[in-house]
């Protein structure tokens, strides 16, 4: 049975059970972070505590816990769930911060309540090789989301809802569209390919801004590879050789259908192909402890 931590305690899952009153069960009122670890090892956590620290702030949240107190609890969290995730101990932390409990539904922010902390950890499962050498199918939607995506808010409605139009298409993810702009998946970020240009919009309050997107951008710079941030249109999309999408549970899939048409030639390309190579070989720097 796994262990999750709530509120100070490491439990059984099935004695984790917070009050029905919690804001984040009756508005949504509450943020999250994704946070993969490789053989025990949190991936760019620091990256991912400065952006909980930004979703926080966008909600008017104090932040219960300092850097230091979030690593403890995090590694203390993998520790428990160890041997639950096959022999390499790759584990994904879903962490997520409420406004609490109040004895009154009231929309305005209550005094003086606890901030409800949760935090759980799941085996993450090697890509499908399938899906990796083929590639996936996404569609393109209009984004029907609030103007404030880069708080990661559990209030994800519009995003479920979006995904569910993408499964019903039998394809793997909705790529949303604002303004004739894309914008990123529904629960990723989108990179397109033009003449081995490595090309993702730029970030502000429209989009999340992701921590994969990040090291991608980051890699791409360190190996000499052309990549820019800049606007993307639609039709930009329709065209490009390649198409991927990023985030920190599916790395970097490349999307070989769009709107039931082939991305280029139909197949993941060649810039993806050396992309994930980097992205695969700073991965086992981090699992063996000699990232830089
Ligand atoms: N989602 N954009 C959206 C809307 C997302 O929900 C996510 C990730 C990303 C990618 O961010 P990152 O690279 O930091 O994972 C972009 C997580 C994985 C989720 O909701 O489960």
């Amino acid at each position: 049975m796994p262990t999750v931590y709530l509120n100070g305690k490491f439990v059984p899952i099935e004695e984790a059970l917070i009050p029905v009153t919690d804001r984040g069960f009756l508005f949504g009122d509450g943020v999250y972070e994704v946070i993969p670890a490789y053989g025990g090892r949190l991936f760019r956590l620091s990256h991912h505590l400065r952006r909980l620290q930004n979703s926080l702030d966008g909600i008017r949240l104090d932040n219960p816990y300092n850097d230091a107190e979030w690593k403890t609890i995090l590694s203390t969290l993998l520790k428990h769930n160890r041997g639950t995730a096959g022999v390499n101990d790759d584990q994904s932390v879903y962490l997520q911060v409420t406004r609490g409990s109040a004895a009154k539904r009231d929309h305005s922010f209550p005094e003086n309540v606890i901030p409800t902390v949760f935090a759980s950890s799941n085996p993450i499962t090697e890509p499908d090789p399938a899906v990796t050498e083929q590639g996936i199918a996404a569609i393109t939607l209009d984004d029907i989301r609030w103007h404030h995506c880069d708080i990661k808010a559990v209030t994800l409605l519009p995003n479920v809802l979006l995904r569910q139009q993408a499964a019903d298409q039998n394809a793997a993810e909705a790529i949303l569209i604002r303004n004739g702009l894309v914008i990123e998946g529904s629960s990723s970020n989108v990179f397109v390919i033009e003449e081995s240009n490595i090309l993702t919009p730029a970030k502000g309050p429209q989009m999340l801004p992701g921590i994969t997107r990040d090291l991608v951008l980051e890699l791409a710079r360190r190996h000499g590879l052309s990549c820019r941030e800049t606007d993307i249109s639609e039709e930009q999309l329709r065209e490009a050789d390649e198409i991927w999408i990023t985030s920190s549970t599916r790395e970097i899939i490349p999307v070989t259908m769009l709107d039931a048409k082939a991305v280029g030639r139909g197949a993941p390309g060649p810039v993806w192909k050396t992309m994930i190579e980097f992205y695969r070989s700073y991965k086992e720097s981090v699992r063996n402890g000699t990232a830089g």
